[in-house]
């Protein structure tokens, strides 16, 4: 469970806490709470940090001895950089930090959402800050003999308040837990999840959550016409899966539509990756996992737009039942694919999931799906691809991501490259001639199935998994996408109108 968040304008000497944390600026400056905790123990802080090299840069945090003078057991400081210069992200990654040093203690309180600037709106402020403290205790650890789940149940907000500061905490409490519990689906190991045992648990996460769901298996595929999810499912032991989800309130009157790609594991097929190309490959499930995540919120954020999903789930084996390079299926819209690389299988399931969600008449589609390592040649391991065929939703989604704090750079579909994909004997190959390019052409290659509907892809091969611990973000699944879903929802409306 995620810690609760209160808010209180007690005085900072006096407030009861197992540990309290007060920000520094840049050059030692103290920050709101860190001089009156400097008066309480008798104005030694400044000589304290010099001692132990403490400067109030980012990511910094010390320990501070308090005699027993304060109503807190103990003291850090953590430092924030220039004053000026402090961001939401930069309040939401100081969080984390104090989320982490707080990790074997109950109760913390903060004076951290003084220090945004007048600049920062005070309500997205305290939404950033209990992100960072939730997404900053996040810990996989199903599989640990002596796990060490962070102890931290109670955070205590000392500063000025209201009603919309305390809205707020919980709703970035809120989104964080539906990132951890991507994280979660993303770190575990595919031999636990396949494609039924994740559509049991959204049939499970829908019924808690206000969801209709409708999961099409075996010959409901055929019967649906899903050629690509049945092509690349057919070499895996494990069968695929096509998961609808909808969230409709009351008085709805626009509709977004979100699909993920959910390969639960990538091993190529019979274009079969090498050794170290596959280790990561569990987490090609990441969009489908940010999907049902930002799904399983949307009540709880009193979001007013009806959303759809669709969630492909498939697993990429290679055996003697699975597709060849060569072979041609045949796509829910009619288009036919020529399978050129049974690796480029991410397109394939997408490509159903989209032509079926245009069905649906959305007012616009987003897609995310761990798609190319083309994309992160291009954009890294931090930054997702945007790639669109309407300017204005682009646009939209583009605004949403910097809301929410996640990274993502626009890429051109260019209408030249199109013809990389042509195909000898089908309508369109699955792969283009070359490397070059690999995002784009993979981009255009969805493009074909969603028609005239604004539409909207998103790379996320990259940020969906980090190499290393970085702040908010620890090292493994990150639930990339499931803050910039719910921020999308939250502000929905009909592209250019
Ligand atoms: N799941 C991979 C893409 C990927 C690569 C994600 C690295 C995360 C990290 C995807 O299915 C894939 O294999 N793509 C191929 C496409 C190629 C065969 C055209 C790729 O990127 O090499
Ligand atoms: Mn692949
Ligand atoms: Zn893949």
């Amino acid at each position: 469970m995620a810690a609760s968040f209160t808010q209180t304008t007690t005085a900072v000497e006096a407030v009861v806490a197992d540990l309290l944390a007060v920000p520094v600026f840049a050059e030692r400056a103290l920050g709101p709470g860190a001089d009156a905790v400097d008066s309480a123990l008798g104005g030694g802080l400044a000589e304290f940090m010099d001692k132990t090299g403490f400067n109030g840069k980012p990511g910094e945090s010390l320990a501070v001895p308090t005699g027993g003078r304060l109503g807190a057991k103990a003291v850090i400081l953590v430092g924030l950089g220039k004053r000026d210069e402090l961001t939401l992200d930069g309040l939401r990654r100081a969080a984390a930090v104090v989320a982490k040093r707080a990790s074997r203690v109950k109760s913390l309180a903060t004076t951290l959402l003084d220090a945004a600037p007048d600049s920062v709106n005070r309500a997205d402020a305290a939404q950033a800050l209990a992100e960072g403290v939730v997404l900053g205790s996040y810990k996989f650890l199903r599989y640990k003999g002596d796990p060490k789940p962070s102890k931290l149940s109670r955070v205590i907000v000392v500063g000025r308040g209201g009603a919309r500061v305390k809205a707020s905490l919980w709703r970035g409490s809120r989104i964080a837990e539906a990132v951890s519990w991507a994280r979660d689906l993303v770190n575990e190991p595919s031999g636990a999840k396949s494609p039924a045992e994740i559509a049991a648990l959204t049939r499970k996460v829908a019924r808690g959550s206000g969801l209709k769901v409708k999961v099409l298996t075996g010959s409901n595929l055929a019967a649906e016409r899903l050629g690509g999810v049945i092509g690349v499912g057919q070499g895996s032991q494990r069968p695929p899966c096509m998961v609808r989800l909808e969230y409709e309130p009351a008085g709805a009157r626009r509709t977004v539509a979100f699909v993920g790609k959910g390969v639960v594991f990538d091993s190529g097929g019979l274009s079969l990756k090498p050794a170290a190309g596959m280790e990561t490959m569990k987490t090609d499930m990441s969009g489908a996992a940010a999907v049902i995540a930002a799904m399983s919120a949307l009540r709880d954020l009193e979001v007013k737009a009806r959303v759809i999903a669709y969630v492909p789930l498939v697993e990429n084996m290679p055996s003697g039942s699975a597709i060849r390079p060569g072979d041609v299926l045949t796509h829910r819209n009619g288009k036919t694919v020529e399978v050129l690389n049974t690796d480029a299988e991410g397109r394939l399931i997408l490509a159903d999931a989209l032509a079926m969600a245009v069905e649906d008449e959305p007012d616009a589609i987003v897609d995310l799906a761990t798609l190319t390592g083309a994309c992160v040649i291009a954009l890294g391991e931090k930054i997702a691809g945007l790639m669109g065929n309407d300017d204005a939703w682009s646009g939209q989604v583009g605004d949403a991501a910097d809301r929410a704090g996640e990274s993502m750079w626009h890429l051109p579909l260019p209408d030249e490259y199109r013809k990389l994909l042509d195909s000898e004997v089908a309508d369109i190959a699955n792969i283009s001639g070359g490397r070059y390019g690999g995002a784009l052409t993979a981009g255009l290659f969805l493009k074909e199935f969603v028609g005239d509907v604004p539409w909207v892809h998103l790379d996320i091969a990259g940020p969906a998994r980090a190499s290393a611990d970085d702040g908010h973000t620890p090292k493994g699944g990150t639930g990339f996408g499931v803050r910039t879903l719910l921020e999308i929802a939250s502000s929905f409306r009909a592209p250019g109108r």
